[in-house]
């Protein structure tokens, strides 16, 4: 991540969009136990966290980025709670026993099939992973569906649940993450790119461009194209 790109996030609540209810709606679905070991692979600055911690009160949180800067601002989120262990390394090499491995707009940097081999060792007996990945959702996006996420090999609802089967997983249940999950996300980022724009160098303008870019796409195909939260389990 460069310098401009963490200035941009720096401070900022969530680096993808999600909301609390995604995180009460797996823990419903799984009956996760309360000392649940839970991992939040790809965990930002920790927007998912604190609804972890509230899924499974006396269970532990251990979060792994691989951007230092954002377990810095982890750290000081959780405000030294003792259920919380943070570093920064690799979401490819996790070391468990997890019950959940949760992991929000992250995985498609390992790759659904590769990554969810990788973790299959760090899984619990039991153990369920839950992650947000991108998705067309109709058969016909538009190209500019297709360029929002920029070269990457996005496919439909059928198509993620291939690539977990291909891993060796079921999958549970599907979710789509919803448009006030993209609003709560896009909203601050935009008053961000607005307040950063006055005096802003080469590199920053440039980032502050794509991701203006990508708000407005969002606002444009959000009906054609957004991010599937998969809970799935080896088979
Ligand atoms: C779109 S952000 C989502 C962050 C957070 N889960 C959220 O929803 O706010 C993706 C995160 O994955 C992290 N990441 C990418 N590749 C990684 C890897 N191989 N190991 C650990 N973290 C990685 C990035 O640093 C970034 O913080």
């Amino acid at each position: 991540m460069t310098d401009a790109f963490f200035t941009l996030y720096q401070g900022l609540e969530r680096e993808g969009p999600g909301e609390a209810a995604d995180v009460a709606w797996v823990a419903d679905l799984l009956n996760l136990p309360a000392d649940a070991r839970i991992c939040d692979a790809g965990c930002g600055s920790g927007a998912d966290v604190p609804a972890l911690l509230m899924a499974a009160p006396q269970g532990r949180v251990t979060a792994v980025d691989s951007h230092k800067p954002f377990i810095d601002e982890l750290l000081v989120r959780v405000d030294a709670d003792p259920r919380v262990t943070a570093y920064a390394g690799s979401m490819a090499k996790l070391k468990g026993p997890f019950d959940l491995i949760w992991s929000a707009g992250a995985l498609y940097f390992l790759g659904v099939e590769k990554g969810l081999k990788s973790w299959r060792p760090a899984l619990a007996k039991g153990g369920a992973v839950a992650f947000s990945e991108p998705c067309f959702f109709t058969d016909t996006p538009r190209d500019a569906a297709r360029a929002f996420w920029d070269g990457y090999q996005t496919t439909d609802q059928a198509g993620i649940g291939a690539r977990v089967r291909a891993a060796g997983y079921q999958t549970l249940a599907t979710r789509r993450i919803s448009d006030a999950a993209w609003q709560a996300y896009c909203r601050p980022l935009q008053a961000r790119i607005d307040a950063l724009r006055p005096g802003a160098d080469r590199e920053l303008s440039a980032v502050l461009d794509a991701s203006q870019a990508e708000i407005d796409t969002q606002k444009r195909v959000g009906d054609e194209t957004g991010y599937l939260m998969s809970v799935v389990r080896p088979a």
